[in-house]
């Protein structure tokens, strides 16, 4: 047994309509690794269970796995809005939300992350950036704003398989911009932060 399965045998089962989106995900999509999957998923459902938001924003829905995740925590008034720029995946995202029950509390936007920041007239409790690894200081700063005092904003793969250990060459743009965003997160003085190494990484920032 490796670790991951032991983790997992001794974690909570995926729920069967998660399980499900796991299955079509990795028989559709050409790189099923950039959704959540179990273990994450089931991380990112408990903080939701602990901290409780309301509003929740996801920068980056791929299949709409962790958008679930967290949708399944929401009270009766609780919204998620989850962006996503590829438009092809606009019916498969659909198809999903449709069949977990949870259409009704999300929100899906098509168009690119931060063009919708701008448009969104919320403020949110809870954000999980998992869009372009480019893009994060970006999203990080559009989203700054609108989240309130005390909500918090998580980060998915800031250890980038390890890379950002490593030397880089000049080219690698991802690894370069992750780096430059776990710097830009270490200096900021406005938050509290972590950096957990749940799957490929995971930065959990708490606005003060
Ligand atoms: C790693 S996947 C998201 C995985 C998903 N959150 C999950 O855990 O299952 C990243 C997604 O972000 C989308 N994306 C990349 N840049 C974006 C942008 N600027 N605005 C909105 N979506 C973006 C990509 O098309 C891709 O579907």
């Amino acid at each position: 047994m490796t670790e991951e399965e032991y983790i997992l045998a001794h974690s909570d089962a995926e729920p069967d309509y998660l399980a499900l989106i796991n299955r079509k995900t990795h028989l559709k999509m050409i790189n099923p690794r950039m959704m959540s999957g179990h273990l994450q998923g089931r991380a990112l459902s408990m903080f939701c269970s602990m901290i409780k938001p309301e509003r929740i924003l996801e920068i980056g829905t791929f299949t709409g796995y962790s958008a679930l995740c967290m949708a399944e925590t929401l009270s009766e008034t609780g919204v998620i809005h989850t962006i996503e720029r590829d438009d092809e995946l606009e019916d498969f995202i659909m198809e999903n939300f449709e069949l977990s029950g949870l259409a009704t509390k999300i929100k899906l936007h098509i168009g690119d992350a931060i063009d919708v920041i701008q448009k969104l007239d919320d403020t949110f409790d809870f954000v999980f950036i998992d869009g372009d690894k480019r893009e994060y200081a970006d999203y990080y700063d559009a989203v700054f704003p609108k989240v309130r005092n005390g909500g918090f904003i998580l980060a998915d793969n800031t250890l980038w398989d390890g890379k950002v250990l490593k030397n880089v060459s000049s080219n690698d743009s991802q690894t370069i911009e992750i780096m430059r965003f776990n710097d830009k997160i270490a200096r900021d003085n406005r938050i509290e932060k972590v950096m957990l190494p749940l799957r490929d990484g995971l930065t959990i920032i708490r606005k003060k």
